[in-house]
């Protein structure tokens, strides 16, 4: 699938409500269906990651039903967990595929988790090695990467220090732990999103949390819990970054997530000057704000770990924004962007320098000499390369350049945000898809 993106938006107006967080929707489907009765979802992300959780789950043993925008799950604990008939397909879906791998190796069943190239391409050691710890029974492709082979079995919970900050890593271990015998102690190097820590204690888990340290008695059980899924404040932020690069515009974005583990993209953006007020609205474990952005002029900043562990999969957009920016911004302790859904700061790169960006590559970073204005940029053609938040990316760069842009590699858009298109249309920005010729 081809993006073609008209030159320069002018302003963009309008508001919307971002799909579903991915996050909290995978987790969601995930604990409803290791928990014991009937858990109702609202908000879901409907896109193929999650759906390739739901129907993971789905094999697995759970009921869903899908009544009126809302997903009904009846799940009977693990232990009612039975043999899938197939290998389990997570498609693109990192997140799945880890989580998964953490709840089965406890679990009574033996299943096979497979993925697509780019998912085949992502370690999986990161999640199977402090499992293996714990007990765990699994056969990789060269020990590290799908399918890998899951033949669950009774662990004893361990203590973990972590190499690298990451969610989907303490999610599988947490799950794990839940089931394990004795006490599962996570250590991170930096505060990773804490979505499973909140929804784990509305289904009834307890955990015992100190700074970047959580810890977990296993022998508990899960019980059902309604969920209500806000907005995606990573899809939120294409729309966000695009309003901010073109002067008068002023969009409203409804009930996105603001979880402090995730709202790096908002801090960065405002150090940049920025304009985006914060509306909270009632919600449960996970709150949730409306979003005021308009068009503001942006400065460089420079962007360290810390910042980089909070925003890591909107650093691509925001690669972006300091393209258009005044000055240098350079980003450092990025590695992490390598081992995505592709290589992103390699993608990232080679589409911006191919536009008339000036940058320079770093192996966990890159400087970016930014372009007020852009419209010395050239437009033509940029690739994807099959990761839906590069090509997104590049879709909001659009707005900003001189001449049209065809985005191609955009497919895989569907994975975490199929109305993309069609609601960056709705704010004013001229865009078409195309279809790839075969
Ligand atoms: C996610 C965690 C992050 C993030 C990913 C979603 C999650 O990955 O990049 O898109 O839902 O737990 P890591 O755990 O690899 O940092």
């Amino acid at each position: 699938m081809h993006l073609d993106l008209e030159p320069g938006a002018g302003p963009l107006r309008g508001e919307l409500r971002p799909p579903g967080d991915k996050s909290i929707s995978h987790r969601a489907v995930l604990f409803a269906a290791l928990a014991q009765g009937t858990s109702e979802i609202h908000g879901f992300l409907d896109a193929a990651d999650t759906r390739a959780t739901l129907a993971a789950c789905r094999a697995l043993g759970a009921g869903v039903d899908e009544v009126a925008g809302r997903l009904v799950i009846r799940g009977a604990g693990l232990a009612a967990w039975r043999l899938p008939e197939a290998a389990l397909d997570l498609g693109n879906s990192g997140t799945g595929a880890r989580l998964l791998l953490g709840a089965l190796a406890p679990s009574p069943v033996t299943a096979t988790i497979i993925g697509d190239e780019s998912l085949s391409r992502r370690p999986m050691d990161r999640v199977i090695e402090p499992l293996a710890r714990m007990g765990a029974d699994f056969t990789a492709r060269d020990g590290r990467f799908l399918p890998v082979t899951v033949r669950g079995r009774p662990l004893t919970g361990c203590r973990h220090d972590l190499p690298v900050a990451s969610a989907q890593v303490k999610s599988a271990l947490l799950l794990a732990g839940l089931h394990a015998a004795g006490l599962t102690v996570i250590r991170e190097p930096g505060p990773s999103r804490d979505h499973s820590e909140r929804l784990l204690a509305d289904f009834g888990a307890r955990l015992r949390r100190d700074g970047l340290q959580v810890a977990v008695e296993g022998g508990q059980r899960l019980r059902a819990a309604p969920v209500a899924v806000p907005a995606d404040l990573s899809s939120a932020a294409f729309m966000i970054v695009a309003a901010t690069l073109n002067p008068g515009s002023e969009i409203v974005l409804r009930e996105v997530g603001v979880n402090p583990s995730r709202t790096g993209i908002i801090d960065l953006l405002r150090r940049m000057g920025g304009d985006i007020t914060i509306e909270p609205r009632p919600g449960g474990a996970e709150p949730r704000a409306d979003l005021v952005v308009r068009g503001a002029p942006l400065k460089a900043i420079e962007i360290e770990h810390d910042d980089v562990v909070r925003s890591i999969d909107e650093l691509p957009v925001l690669m972006v924004a300091a393209a258009l920016a005044e000055g240098t911004t350079r980003i450092r302790g990025a590695a992490e962007l390598r081992v995505k859904e592709s290589d992103r700061l390699a993608v990232m790169c080679r589409g911006l320098a191919a536009l008339g960006v000036d940058l320079t590559e770093y192996p966990d970073g890159v400087d970016i000499a930014g372009r007020p204005g852009g419209d010395r940029l050239r437009g033509g053609v940029v690739d994807g390369a099959g990761d839906h938040r590069c090509a997104m990316s590049f879709a909001v760069l659009a707005t900003r350049l001189g001449a049209p842009l065809t985005v191609t590699g955009a497919a895989q858009i569907a994975t975490s945000y199929p109305a993309f298109a069609a609601d960056i249309a709705a704010l004013g920005v001229r865009i078409e898809v195309r279809r790839a010729p075969a």
